[in-house]
Protein backbone atom coordinates (compact mmCIF):
# COMPACT_ATOMS: atom_id res chain seq x y z
CA UNK A 1 0.00 0.00 0.00
CA UNK A 2 1.74 3.39 -1.18
CA UNK A 3 -0.78 5.45 1.13
CA UNK A 4 -1.80 5.74 4.68
CA UNK A 5 -3.31 3.37 6.35
CA UNK A 6 -7.22 4.83 6.65
CA UNK A 7 -8.46 4.05 10.10
CA UNK A 8 -12.11 4.39 11.07
CA UNK A 9 -12.95 3.62 14.45
CA UNK A 10 -15.92 1.86 15.87
CA UNK A 11 -16.81 3.36 19.47
CA UNK A 12 -15.93 6.82 21.41
CA UNK A 13 -15.41 6.43 25.53
CA UNK A 14 -12.79 4.96 27.12
CA UNK A 15 -10.70 2.72 25.40
CA UNK A 16 -11.64 4.50 21.42
CA UNK A 17 -9.93 7.52 23.61
CA UNK A 18 -6.52 5.40 23.66
CA UNK A 19 -6.66 4.21 20.14
CA UNK A 20 -6.89 7.69 18.99
CA UNK A 21 -4.10 8.59 21.16
CA UNK A 22 -1.96 5.96 20.13
CA UNK A 23 -3.18 6.34 15.82
CA UNK A 24 -2.09 9.72 16.63
CA UNK A 25 1.84 9.25 17.07
CA UNK A 26 2.23 6.51 13.76
CA UNK A 27 3.23 8.57 11.13
CA UNK A 28 1.90 6.03 8.41
CA UNK A 29 -1.72 6.36 9.52
CA UNK A 30 -4.31 8.47 9.42
CA UNK A 31 -8.32 8.37 11.61
CA UNK A 32 -10.55 8.77 9.03
CA UNK A 33 -14.02 8.82 10.82
CA UNK A 34 -15.42 7.86 14.15
CA UNK A 35 -18.56 6.47 14.91
CA UNK A 36 -20.61 5.59 17.61
CA UNK A 37 -24.59 5.10 17.97
CA UNK A 38 -24.17 8.45 20.84
CA UNK A 39 -24.61 10.81 18.19
CA UNK A 40 -23.05 13.54 20.21
CA UNK A 41 -20.45 11.26 21.57
CA UNK A 42 -19.29 10.41 18.23
CA UNK A 43 -19.17 14.04 17.41
CA UNK A 44 -17.27 15.22 20.03
CA UNK A 45 -15.17 13.28 19.77
CA UNK A 46 -14.43 13.82 15.84
CA UNK A 47 -13.59 17.59 17.14
CA UNK A 48 -11.42 16.69 19.58
CA UNK A 49 -9.03 14.28 17.54
CA UNK A 50 -9.52 16.36 14.50
CA UNK A 51 -11.42 13.43 12.87
CA UNK A 52 -13.24 14.85 9.46
CA UNK A 53 -15.89 12.01 9.62
CA UNK A 54 -18.94 10.75 12.27
CA UNK A 55 -21.34 8.78 12.21
CA UNK A 56 -23.83 6.98 14.31
CA UNK A 57 -24.63 4.19 12.02
CA UNK A 58 -22.34 1.44 11.21
CA UNK A 59 -23.23 0.96 7.88
CA UNK A 60 -21.97 4.48 6.95
CA UNK A 61 -18.51 4.35 8.40
CA UNK A 62 -17.92 0.82 6.13
CA UNK A 63 -19.61 2.58 3.22
CA UNK A 64 -15.86 4.91 3.23
CA UNK A 65 -13.72 3.66 0.56
CA UNK A 66 -10.74 5.44 2.18
CA UNK A 67 -10.94 2.94 5.11
CA UNK A 68 -8.63 0.34 4.86
CA UNK A 69 -9.04 -1.03 8.93
CA UNK A 70 -11.26 -0.54 11.56
CA UNK A 71 -10.50 -0.54 15.15
CA UNK A 72 -13.59 -1.84 17.40
CA UNK A 73 -13.71 -0.51 21.16
CA UNK A 74 -17.31 -1.19 21.49
CA UNK A 75 -18.49 -3.97 24.28
CA UNK A 76 -17.88 -7.29 23.97
CA UNK A 77 -21.35 -8.43 22.93
CA UNK A 78 -21.15 -6.94 19.37
CA UNK A 79 -17.54 -7.67 18.78
CA UNK A 80 -18.80 -10.48 16.63
CA UNK A 81 -21.53 -8.36 14.71
CA UNK A 82 -19.23 -5.73 13.88
CA UNK A 83 -16.53 -7.74 12.89
CA UNK A 84 -18.30 -9.77 10.23
CA UNK A 85 -19.63 -6.62 8.70
CA UNK A 86 -16.26 -4.85 8.64
CA UNK A 87 -14.98 -8.11 7.23
CA UNK A 88 -17.72 -7.81 4.24
CA UNK A 89 -16.85 -4.70 3.76
CA UNK A 90 -13.73 -5.57 2.60
CA UNK A 91 -12.24 -3.78 5.99
CA UNK A 92 -9.25 -5.36 8.01
CA UNK A 93 -10.46 -5.17 11.93
CA UNK A 94 -8.56 -5.02 14.99
CA UNK A 95 -10.52 -5.72 17.53
CA UNK A 96 -10.25 -5.25 21.27
CA UNK A 97 -10.28 -8.04 24.48
CA UNK A 98 -11.91 -9.96 25.46
CA UNK A 99 -12.29 -11.45 21.28
CA UNK A 100 -15.92 -12.06 21.56
CA UNK A 101 -19.06 -13.70 23.77
CA UNK A 102 -18.62 -17.43 23.22
CA UNK A 103 -16.55 -19.80 20.74
CA UNK A 104 -18.81 -20.25 17.65
CA UNK A 105 -18.77 -16.95 17.57
CA UNK A 106 -14.78 -16.94 17.38
CA UNK A 107 -14.90 -19.41 14.61
CA UNK A 108 -17.23 -17.00 12.40
CA UNK A 109 -15.01 -14.37 12.91
CA UNK A 110 -11.94 -16.11 11.73
CA UNK A 111 -13.58 -17.98 9.12
CA UNK A 112 -15.46 -14.38 7.58
CA UNK A 113 -12.17 -12.32 7.88
CA UNK A 114 -9.88 -15.67 5.88
CA UNK A 115 -13.06 -15.26 3.39
CA UNK A 116 -12.59 -11.83 2.83
CA UNK A 117 -9.17 -11.88 2.95
CA UNK A 118 -8.96 -9.15 5.54
CA UNK A 119 -6.66 -9.38 8.53
CA UNK A 120 -8.12 -9.97 12.04
CA UNK A 121 -5.58 -8.83 14.59
CA UNK A 122 -6.26 -9.46 18.11
CA UNK A 123 -5.74 -6.24 20.69
CA UNK A 124 -3.52 -7.36 23.02
CA UNK A 125 -1.12 -4.71 24.29
CA UNK A 126 0.36 -6.65 26.89
CA UNK A 127 2.41 -8.18 23.65
CA UNK A 128 3.83 -4.62 23.32
CA UNK A 129 4.26 -3.10 26.82
CA UNK A 130 7.63 -2.23 26.78
CA UNK A 131 8.45 -3.64 30.47
CA UNK A 132 6.82 -6.90 29.08
CA UNK A 133 8.71 -7.06 26.17
CA UNK A 134 12.05 -6.45 28.19
CA UNK A 135 10.95 -9.21 30.34
CA UNK A 136 10.19 -11.59 27.64
CA UNK A 137 13.84 -10.88 25.85
CA UNK A 138 15.52 -11.64 29.32
CA UNK A 139 13.94 -14.95 29.09
CA UNK A 140 14.28 -15.31 25.38
CA UNK A 141 18.48 -15.16 25.67
CA UNK A 142 18.19 -17.38 28.25
CA UNK A 143 19.25 -14.86 31.48
CA UNK A 144 16.71 -16.68 33.45
CA UNK A 145 17.21 -20.07 32.86
CA UNK A 146 14.12 -22.78 32.23
CA UNK A 147 10.84 -21.04 32.70
CA UNK A 148 8.89 -22.51 35.68
CA UNK A 149 6.60 -20.39 37.03
CA UNK A 150 4.86 -17.41 35.42
CA UNK A 151 2.57 -14.71 37.21
CA UNK A 152 0.67 -12.14 35.98
CA UNK A 153 -1.87 -9.63 37.88
CA UNK A 154 -4.40 -6.73 36.96
CA UNK A 155 -6.12 -5.15 39.63
CA UNK A 156 -8.13 -2.12 40.23
CA UNK A 157 -11.63 -1.39 41.83
CA UNK A 158 -14.29 -2.12 39.28
CA UNK A 159 -14.88 -0.48 35.75
CA UNK A 160 -16.55 2.42 34.37
CA UNK A 161 -19.23 1.37 32.30
CA UNK A 162 -22.42 -0.75 32.90
CA UNK A 163 -21.81 -3.59 30.33
CA UNK A 164 -18.93 -4.52 32.06
CA UNK A 165 -21.07 -5.28 35.24
CA UNK A 166 -24.25 -6.88 32.88
CA UNK A 167 -22.83 -10.39 32.15
CA UNK A 168 -25.23 -10.85 29.30
CA UNK A 169 -23.22 -8.00 28.07
CA UNK A 170 -20.19 -8.68 29.22
CA UNK A 171 -20.10 -12.75 28.98
CA UNK A 172 -18.19 -12.44 32.56
CA UNK A 173 -16.57 -10.26 35.06
CA UNK A 174 -12.68 -10.16 36.27
CA UNK A 175 -11.96 -13.60 34.41
CA UNK A 176 -13.44 -12.29 30.76
CA UNK A 177 -12.36 -8.74 31.03
CA UNK A 178 -8.70 -8.44 32.79
CA UNK A 179 -8.02 -12.70 32.98
CA UNK A 180 -7.56 -12.41 29.21
CA UNK A 181 -4.44 -10.30 29.29
CA UNK A 182 -2.90 -12.72 31.36
CA UNK A 183 -3.71 -15.88 29.25
CA UNK A 184 -2.47 -14.18 26.49
CA UNK A 185 0.55 -12.75 27.84
CA UNK A 186 1.22 -16.00 29.34
CA UNK A 187 1.20 -17.74 25.97
CA UNK A 188 3.01 -15.30 24.31
CA UNK A 189 5.98 -15.45 26.85
CA UNK A 190 6.12 -19.16 26.54
CA UNK A 191 6.28 -19.22 22.94
CA UNK A 192 2.59 -20.22 21.80
CA UNK A 193 3.00 -23.61 23.71
CA UNK A 194 -0.25 -25.62 23.94
CA UNK A 195 -2.30 -25.09 27.57
CA UNK A 196 -2.92 -28.50 29.11
CA UNK A 197 -5.12 -27.60 31.67
CA UNK A 198 -7.30 -24.82 33.71
CA UNK A 199 -7.92 -24.58 37.57
CA UNK A 200 -10.08 -21.54 38.69
CA UNK A 201 -11.52 -20.11 41.83
CA UNK A 202 -13.66 -17.74 41.85
CA UNK A 203 -16.06 -15.01 43.72
CA UNK A 204 -17.87 -12.08 43.84
CA UNK A 205 -17.25 -10.67 46.96
CA UNK A 206 -17.40 -7.19 47.11
CA UNK A 207 -19.96 -6.00 43.99
CA UNK A 208 -22.85 -8.12 45.12
CA UNK A 209 -25.34 -5.43 44.65
CA UNK A 210 -23.63 -4.85 41.58
CA UNK A 211 -23.03 -8.01 39.36
CA UNK A 212 -23.13 -11.75 38.99
CA UNK A 213 -19.74 -11.50 37.85
CA UNK A 214 -16.77 -12.29 38.95
CA UNK A 215 -14.81 -9.89 41.01
CA UNK A 216 -11.92 -11.80 42.43
CA UNK A 217 -10.49 -14.59 40.25
CA UNK A 218 -6.96 -16.92 40.63
CA UNK A 219 -7.05 -18.91 37.32
CA UNK A 220 -4.00 -21.28 36.95
CA UNK A 221 -2.67 -22.83 33.90
CA UNK A 222 -0.57 -25.74 32.99
CA UNK A 223 1.41 -26.19 29.91
CA UNK A 224 2.66 -28.97 27.83
CA UNK A 225 6.26 -27.86 28.16
CA UNK A 226 5.66 -27.91 32.07
CA UNK A 227 5.71 -24.83 32.67
CA UNK A 228 2.82 -23.29 35.24
CA UNK A 229 1.27 -19.90 34.94
CA UNK A 230 -1.03 -17.87 37.91
CA UNK A 231 -3.11 -15.22 37.12
CA UNK A 232 -4.28 -13.11 39.75
CA UNK A 233 -7.58 -10.57 39.25
CA UNK A 234 -9.30 -8.03 41.11
CA UNK A 235 -12.16 -5.35 40.94
CA UNK A 236 -12.31 -4.96 44.21
CA UNK A 237 -8.11 -3.66 44.74
CA UNK A 238 -8.50 0.16 45.52
CA UNK A 239 -5.77 2.85 45.24
CA UNK A 240 -5.20 2.67 41.30
CA UNK A 241 -4.56 -0.26 38.67
CA UNK A 242 -2.11 -2.38 39.47
CA UNK A 243 -0.21 -4.40 36.81
CA UNK A 244 2.49 -6.68 37.59
CA UNK A 245 4.36 -9.87 36.31
CA UNK A 246 7.13 -12.35 37.51
CA UNK A 247 9.32 -15.34 35.75
CA UNK A 248 10.67 -17.87 37.83
CA UNK A 249 13.33 -19.67 36.16
CA UNK A 250 15.42 -22.45 37.23
CA UNK A 251 18.84 -20.13 36.69
CA UNK A 252 16.83 -16.19 37.92
CA UNK A 253 13.99 -14.69 38.82
CA UNK A 254 12.56 -11.51 37.41
CA UNK A 255 9.58 -8.89 38.86
CA UNK A 256 8.32 -6.32 36.07
CA UNK A 257 5.75 -3.79 37.64
CA UNK A 258 4.29 -1.94 34.73
CA UNK A 259 2.61 0.72 36.16
CA UNK A 260 3.58 1.64 40.24
CA UNK A 261 6.76 0.46 39.85
CA UNK A 262 7.24 2.84 36.96
CA UNK A 263 5.10 5.81 38.62
CA UNK A 264 6.29 8.76 40.55
CA UNK A 265 5.49 8.39 43.83
CA UNK A 266 3.66 11.29 44.71
CA UNK A 267 2.29 13.08 48.52
CA UNK A 268 -0.04 15.69 48.45
CA UNK A 269 -2.76 16.99 50.90
CA UNK A 270 -5.20 18.45 47.92
CA UNK A 271 -4.94 15.37 45.94
CA UNK A 272 -3.39 14.56 42.48
CA UNK A 273 -5.90 15.83 39.66
CA UNK A 274 -4.98 12.54 37.63
CA UNK A 275 -2.17 9.80 38.71
CA UNK A 276 -3.20 6.92 37.29
CA UNK A 277 -6.42 4.88 36.00
CA UNK A 278 -9.06 4.44 38.61
CA UNK A 279 -7.09 6.21 41.21
CA UNK A 280 -9.59 7.03 43.63
CA UNK A 281 -8.70 9.15 46.20
CA UNK A 282 -5.26 10.44 45.43
CA UNK A 283 -5.18 12.77 49.00
CA UNK A 284 -2.13 11.39 50.74
CA UNK A 285 0.08 9.04 48.93
CA UNK A 286 -0.44 8.34 45.29
CA UNK A 287 1.32 6.56 42.33
CA UNK A 288 1.26 9.20 39.55
CA UNK A 289 2.04 7.87 36.07
CA UNK A 290 3.61 9.61 32.96
CA UNK A 291 3.41 8.15 29.72
CA UNK A 292 0.91 5.85 30.88
CA UNK A 293 -0.56 4.98 27.03
CA UNK A 294 3.00 4.61 26.08
CA UNK A 295 4.28 2.49 29.15
CA UNK A 296 0.97 0.51 28.24
CA UNK A 297 2.74 -0.51 24.47
CA UNK A 298 -0.43 1.46 22.83
CA UNK A 299 1.32 3.40 20.43
CA UNK A 300 3.86 0.46 19.37
CA UNK A 301 0.41 -2.12 19.13
CA UNK A 302 -1.09 0.26 16.67
CA UNK A 303 2.43 0.77 15.25
CA UNK A 304 2.33 -2.54 14.15
CA UNK A 305 -0.74 -3.53 13.28
CA UNK A 306 -0.80 -0.90 11.08
CA UNK A 307 2.47 -1.58 9.44
CA UNK A 308 0.97 -5.77 9.21
CA UNK A 309 -1.82 -3.89 6.99
CA UNK A 310 0.58 -1.44 4.66
CA UNK A 311 3.09 -4.03 4.28
CA UNK A 312 1.11 -7.46 4.31
CA UNK A 313 2.58 -8.68 7.35
CA UNK A 314 1.48 -11.17 9.62
CA UNK A 315 -0.06 -9.64 13.33
CA UNK A 316 1.72 -11.13 16.43
CA UNK A 317 -1.78 -11.78 18.01
CA UNK A 318 -4.55 -12.69 15.73
CA UNK A 319 -8.10 -14.04 15.57
CA UNK A 320 -6.64 -17.30 16.27
CA UNK A 321 -5.09 -16.45 19.59
CA UNK A 322 -8.22 -14.09 20.96
CA UNK A 323 -10.00 -17.89 20.25
CA UNK A 324 -7.65 -19.53 21.95
CA UNK A 325 -7.77 -16.91 25.14
CA UNK A 326 -12.01 -17.70 25.58
CA UNK A 327 -11.51 -21.35 24.79
CA UNK A 328 -8.93 -20.86 28.70
CA UNK A 329 -11.46 -18.65 29.37
CA UNK A 330 -14.61 -20.69 29.07
CA UNK A 331 -12.51 -23.72 30.88
CA UNK A 332 -11.63 -21.43 33.95
CA UNK A 333 -15.50 -20.77 34.80
CA UNK A 334 -16.07 -24.32 33.90
CA UNK A 335 -13.22 -24.98 36.85
CA UNK A 336 -14.77 -22.33 39.11
CA UNK A 337 -18.61 -24.17 38.43
CA UNK A 338 -17.09 -27.40 38.88
CA UNK A 339 -14.36 -27.37 41.44
CA UNK A 340 -12.43 -29.43 39.30
CA UNK A 341 -9.18 -28.80 36.91
CA UNK A 342 -10.11 -28.61 33.80
CA UNK A 343 -8.32 -30.44 30.70
CA UNK A 344 -7.73 -28.70 27.46
CA UNK A 345 -8.97 -28.76 24.41
CA UNK A 346 -12.14 -27.83 25.87
CA UNK A 347 -14.91 -27.44 23.65
CA UNK A 348 -18.97 -25.79 25.06
CA UNK A 349 -21.40 -24.90 23.05
CA UNK A 350 -22.51 -22.16 26.18
CA UNK A 351 -23.32 -18.65 25.00
CA UNK A 352 -21.39 -16.82 27.51
CA UNK A 353 -18.77 -18.17 30.06
CA UNK A 354 -19.99 -16.97 33.23
CA UNK A 355 -23.23 -19.42 32.47
CA UNK A 356 -20.31 -22.97 32.94
CA UNK A 357 -19.48 -21.12 36.59
CA UNK A 358 -23.57 -20.49 37.80
CA UNK A 359 -24.76 -23.70 35.83
CA UNK A 360 -24.33 -25.18 39.46
N1 LIG B 1 -7.19 -3.26 26.04
C1 LIG B 1 -7.62 -2.77 27.17
O1 LIG B 1 -6.88 -2.67 28.12
C2 LIG B 1 -9.05 -2.35 27.28
C3 LIG B 1 -9.40 -1.38 28.22
C4 LIG B 1 -10.73 -0.99 28.31
C5 LIG B 1 -11.69 -1.58 27.49
N2 LIG B 1 -11.32 -2.54 26.59
C6 LIG B 1 -12.34 -3.20 25.74
O2 LIG B 1 -12.85 -2.25 24.83
C7 LIG B 1 -14.25 -2.44 24.63
C8 LIG B 1 -14.98 -1.13 24.95
O3 LIG B 1 -14.75 -0.79 26.31
P1 LIG B 1 -14.72 0.74 26.81
O4 LIG B 1 -14.06 0.71 28.12
O5 LIG B 1 -14.22 1.64 25.76
O6 LIG B 1 -16.27 0.98 27.04
P2 LIG B 1 -17.03 2.39 27.04
O7 LIG B 1 -18.36 2.13 27.62
O8 LIG B 1 -16.16 3.44 27.64
O9 LIG B 1 -17.20 2.72 25.48
C9 LIG B 1 -17.95 1.87 24.65
C10 LIG B 1 -18.22 2.57 23.32
O10 LIG B 1 -18.88 1.65 22.44
C11 LIG B 1 -19.99 2.31 21.82
N3 LIG B 1 -20.98 1.34 21.42
C12 LIG B 1 -21.95 0.74 22.17
N4 LIG B 1 -22.67 -0.10 21.40
C13 LIG B 1 -22.15 -0.03 20.15
C14 LIG B 1 -22.49 -0.63 18.92
N5 LIG B 1 -23.48 -1.52 18.80
N6 LIG B 1 -21.74 -0.32 17.84
C15 LIG B 1 -20.72 0.56 17.93
N7 LIG B 1 -20.37 1.19 19.06
C16 LIG B 1 -21.07 0.87 20.15
C17 LIG B 1 -20.48 3.27 22.91
O11 LIG B 1 -21.29 4.28 22.35
C18 LIG B 1 -19.15 3.79 23.45
O12 LIG B 1 -18.66 4.82 22.64
C19 LIG B 1 -14.65 -3.62 25.52
O13 LIG B 1 -14.68 -4.79 24.74
C20 LIG B 1 -13.53 -3.68 26.55
O14 LIG B 1 -13.31 -4.97 27.07
C21 LIG B 1 -10.02 -2.90 26.46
Amino acid sequence: MDKKVGIGLIGSQFISTIHAEAIKTVSEAEILAVMSPTGTHAKEFAKKYNIPNHFTDLDSILAMEEIDMVVIGAPNNVHCDITLKAAKAGKHIVVEKPFCMNLSEADKMISACKEANVKLMYAEELCFTPKYVRLKALLDEGALGKPVLLKQSEKHDGPHADHFWDVERSGGGVTMDMGCHAIEFFRWLNGKNPITSVYAQMSTSVHYNKTMGDDNAIIILEFENGVTAIAEESWTKLGGMDDRAEIHGSEGVAYADVLQGNSIQTYSSKGVGYAVEKAGNTVGWSFTMYEEIWNYGFPQEFAHFVDCVKNDKTPLVTGEDGKAVLEVIFAAYESAGTGRKVALPFKTDADKPYKLWKKN
